[in-house]
């Protein structure tokens, strides 16, 4: 059985203020969850973040994460920076780095990779357009998406990942995709690992649904046999609505 896994991704929200308080007050809220909670504040908000976490059920993760250990990188973040903060989950290839910011199937790869060989684990995003989505090539794009990101990935790698399934049209719109189409869709995607990795590995894998989940949604998508939790982005910044979700 795979244990659920409910992530809050704040995206460029909170000030190291914000933070702290969201987080006083998630911590009692959510101490009783039945499933991985995970928070994924702003770079700049883990230190604050990560010695309010110690010793509570909620676990910290970042946004993104560089392949190289050091060096001349601009604006980017290391694995051992990320560990110094008591970082445990690193979001990889979200439809924003992919859109705005230049990110490839090649570079989400490096960052997971790098992010394992750190002990961190990776949350890699895979999701298609609303125009890909019109065009029939869903099954297509998200399957190519999966089996580039774990290129080069042993079978022991793999089923450390966990993947965000986040149809682009479905982010910040309040469209929800249907609970049947992220269920068929994450289906898709497991077979895509099964075809290079076996089922065994692919069983292991857990994939989570991300886009416009919120506390009257959840509780439908996360009752779906392949949906394994949920990447949530406007609905983590409140304490209360965050707590439901995980509370599905
Ligand atoms: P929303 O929940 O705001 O749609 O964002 C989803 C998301 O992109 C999480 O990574």
């Amino acid at each position: 059985m795979r244990k659920p896994i409910i992530a809050g991704n704040w995206k460029m929200n909170m000030t190291p203020a914000e933070a702290e308080q969201l987080i006083v007050e998630l911590i009692p809220l959510v101490k009783d969850a039945a499933c991985d909670v995970v928070v994924c504040p702003p770079y700049v908000d883990l230190a604050v973040v990560g010695k309010l976490l110690v010793g509570t059920n909620i676990k910290l993760g970042a946004q993104s994460i560089h392949w190289a250990p050091k060096g001349a990188f601009t604006g980017e973040i290391s694995a051992d920076m990320l560990l110094a903060m008591g970082v445990s989950y690193a979001i990889v290839g979200h439809s924003e780095r992919r859109q705005y910011f230049g990110e490839t199937d090649e570079t989400v790869n490096k960052r997971a990779k790098a992010a394992l060989e750190a002990n961190i684990t990776p949350i890699i995003c895979v999701g298609e357009s609303l125009e890909q989505r019109e065009n029939g090539v869903t099954d297509t794009i998200v399957s190519k998406q999966t089996v580039a990101a774990f290129a080069g990935f042993s079978a022991e790698e793999a089923e450390r990942c966990v993947i965000a399934y986040e149809p682009i049209w479905a982010i910040g719109t309040g469209k929800t995709a249907t609970s049947e189409d992220a269920n068929a869709t994450i289906k898709v995607i497991r077979d895509a690992i099964a075809g290079v990795y076996g089922a065994k590995v692919a069983d292991a894998v857990r994939i989570q649904y991300g886009g416009s989940m919120n506390p009257k949604n959840a509780s439908e998508l996360m009752a779906m046999p392949a949906i394994d939790g949920g990447l949530i982005g406007g609905a983590s910044l409140k304490s209360e609505d965050f707590s439901k979700v995980v509370h599905f």
